[in-house]
This record gives C-alpha cells, sequence and structure tokens, in this order.
C-alpha cells in the first residue's frame, strides 16, 4: 500500500482552515493509503510554549483528529517526540541543506517578523525538520494546505540530494493540494489566510468554539461589495463563505449560488452559520465523549508502529553515510 505522511502543530487552537485544507483531505485518504499523521510538536517548541498548555495541546489534537474521524484501525497516529529519529535524521540532512534555500522559506520569513524577540535556530530550521518526519516514512504523498507547498518542495530537494550522493535512500514525495480549501482566508480579512496565530479571533472559527461563538463571527465576517451571493475573483469574501460552506455541506458552489438566487446576505450568512453550527456540535460531542487514557494508548501505539519504520530508516542513512 502506498503511504502518506502529515501533521499539525499542537498550538492553540485547530481551526476550521486546518480542517479543510488538511485533515478532511486525510480521513478521505486513510482507506487507499498507509497513512502517519503525526502531532508535531517538536516543531509547536520554535515558538514558546507553556509547559503545561503544550501537553495538553498534544493530547487535544490527538481528539481532534479522531473525533474528525481519522481512524487509529487504519491510520497510525503519532507524536513527533516520541520518535527520537526525526530530530536525528533533522541534524543529518541539516548537513546538506542550504543556508540560501532556508532563507527563502516564506512561512520563516512571516514567523521571524511576527516574533522578532525569538527568532531562534529552530524556527530558521523547522523547515528540515519537516523534511526529516516525510522522508523517514517513504511516503507518495504529502497532503497538506497551499501554504506548505514550499515546504514539500525543499523535501524533495533534499530528498533527491541525499540520493544523488548516497545512493537512493528516500523516496521524493509529492506534495497533494486539493483546489478548494486550500487556502481557507480570514472571515474578517479575505486577503490573508485563516490562521491560528490572528491577532484577531474574528479571523477564525476554531474547531471548539462554540455554536454561539461561531454565528457570532459568522455575522461580523466581512463580504464583498454587491448584494448577489456569487464566488469570483472580484468576490473574495464571498468566494471564501461560499467555500466554506460547500465543503462542509457537501454541496457544490454552483448548487449554493443557485439556492440563494435573489435572496440577499442576511439569508445566506443564515445558512451558512447553520450548517457550521451543525458541524461543530457535531464535532464537539465526540470530541467530548473522548477519553484521555483511550487516547493516550492510541499514541502510544502508533508512537510504537511509527519508532520501528524509523529505526530501520535511520540504520540505513548511517550506513550509507559511513556513521557506525
Ligand atoms: P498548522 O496549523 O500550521 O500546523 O497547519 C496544519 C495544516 O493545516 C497544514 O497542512 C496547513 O497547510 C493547513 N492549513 C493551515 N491553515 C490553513 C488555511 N487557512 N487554509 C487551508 N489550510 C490550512
Ligand atoms: N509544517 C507543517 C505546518 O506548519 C506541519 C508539519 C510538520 C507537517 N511536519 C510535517 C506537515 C510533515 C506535513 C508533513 O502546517
Amino acid at each position: 500500500m502506498k503511504r502518506a505522511v502529515s501533521g499539525v502543530q499542537p498550538t492553540n487552537n485547530l481551526h476550521l482552515g486546518n480542517y479543510l485544507g488538511a485533515i478532511k483531505n486525510w480521513v478521505e485518504l486513510q482507506d487507499q493509503y498507509d497513512s502517519f499523521y503525526c502531532i508535531v510538536d517538536l516543531h509547536a517548541i520554535t515558538i514558546k510554549q507553556d509547559p503545561k498548555v503544550l501537553r495538553q495541546n498534544v493530547l487535544n489534537v490527538a481528539k481532534t483528529y479522531l473525533a474528525l474521524g481519522i481512524d487509529p484501525n487504519k491510520s497510525t497516529i503519532f507524536v513527533q517526540s516520541q520518535v527520537p529519529q526525526h530530530a536525528e535524521l533533522a541534524w543529518v540532512l541539516n548537513t546538506i541543506a542550504k543556508l540560501g534555500e532556508l532563507e527563502r522559506m516564506t512561512q520563516f520569513k512571516d514567523k521571524a517578523s511576527q516574533h522578532k524577540e525569538n527568532i531562534n535556530m529552530g524556527l530558521f530550521d523547522y523547515p528540515v525538520l519537516m523534511s526529516a518526519d516525510i522522508l523517514l516514512y517513504d511516503p507518495e504523498i504529502v497532503p497538506v494546505g497551499e501554504d506548505q507547498k514550499q515546504h514539500v518542495e525543499l523535501t524533495r530537494d533534499l530528498a533527491e540530494r541525499f540520493n544523488s550522493a548516497y545512493s537512493k535512500t528516500f523516496l521524493v514525495p509529492e506534495p497533494l493540494i486539493k483546489k478548494e480549501g486550500a487556502r481557507i482566508m480570514g472571515l474578517d480579512d479575505p486577503s490573508k489566510k485563516m490562521s491560528k496565530s490572528a491577532t484577531s479571533a474574528n479571523n477564525y472559527i476554531a474547531l471548539l468554539d462554540s455554536p454561539e461563538v461561531a454565528a457570532k463571527k459568522i455575522s461580523k465576517a466581512v463580504t464583498d461589495s454587491g448584494s448577489t451571493i456569487e464566488s469570483g475573483k472580484d468576490k473574495p469574501a464571498l468566494t471564501n463563505l461560499l467555500t466554506i460552506y460547500s465543503l462542509l455541506s457537501g454541496k457544490t458552489i454552483k448548487e449554493i449560488e443557485k439556492e440563494y438566487t435573489g435572496k440577499g446576505y442576511a439569508d445566506f450568512k443564515k445558512g451558512l452559520t447553520a450548517t457550521v453550527t451543525e458541524f461543530l456540535s457535531d464535532f464537539q460531542a465526540k470530541f467530548n465523549a473522548l477519553d484521555d487514557n483511550e487516547v493516550k494508548s492510541i499514541l502510544e501505539e502508533g508512537n510504537k508502529k511509527a519508532r520501528a519504520i524509523a529505526e530501520k530508516k535511520m540504520v540505513d542513512v548511517k550506513t550509507k553515510m559511513g556513521l557506525i
């Protein structure tokens, strides 16, 4: 079976962008791919974290994966720091990654400008660690949102560079980025992506937002000029809301546009609110029903499975490089 690998950082609350851009696709892939979904806590610490909160967030992301439909009988859910080979391979890849190519990474530039007081080496090296996360498992595909494309391209470059220096060792993976949902935009500003680190909480709908809070955020969401409900290049706000509506309801954007012909923004937002709150209520009921100890044992199982593969790959890498 072909393999898929992806991950999410256990920082703050996951939001609709994380679900629609990435995790929703993971759920669909788990029948066709041997899937490895990681909770990337070593990535999270590139921004300062409160240890207690981080520990809780790791568990919350695991619960989020499960409540969104990642099935531990089909997919492997695991924690990055529990598989030491991730950090080990990252060091090895550091010796072939170039300063110049890392300096070009837009996520680094964004995060460095947001956290000027803490531009640490880990933040700079983040994409190399991500390459290690991927290459340890030889996946064919890496299902992510649009913002991660550049990192997966770097991963491909590093894999090819290593293979040509030391003979074929890594499979060169492809990013899998869905057309719809790959870049969910902020509700308060449709020119910027929906982000957990946005300054205003009105930017995103967190998966753990209460239906009341989500409804308020939708009512405040900016819209475009005009009064018809339609998507288009000149209607970035509506296109974004229609995309969210469509992906959560399973209706096409065309069907939704038709449903609201002759109706205004108020009706449209009412329908969108109903769809979003139904999704959130269902998700949160599943999330809250999960038992901490059960989730921890699912992670233990996943860590073991991941470790077995990562250990083998690291032996191969070290042997090829002349490391004992
Ligand atoms: P992160 O929150 O940075 O750990 O991202 C986890 C996953 O969600 C990655 O695959 C991202 O590409 C995806 N993602 C994050 N924000 C968005 C967004 N606004 N739209 C679509 N996908 C997103
Ligand atoms: N860098 C990704 C993000 O910020 C998260 C991530 C870490 C990841 N390692 C990965 C995604 C490996 C896919 C594969 O969203």
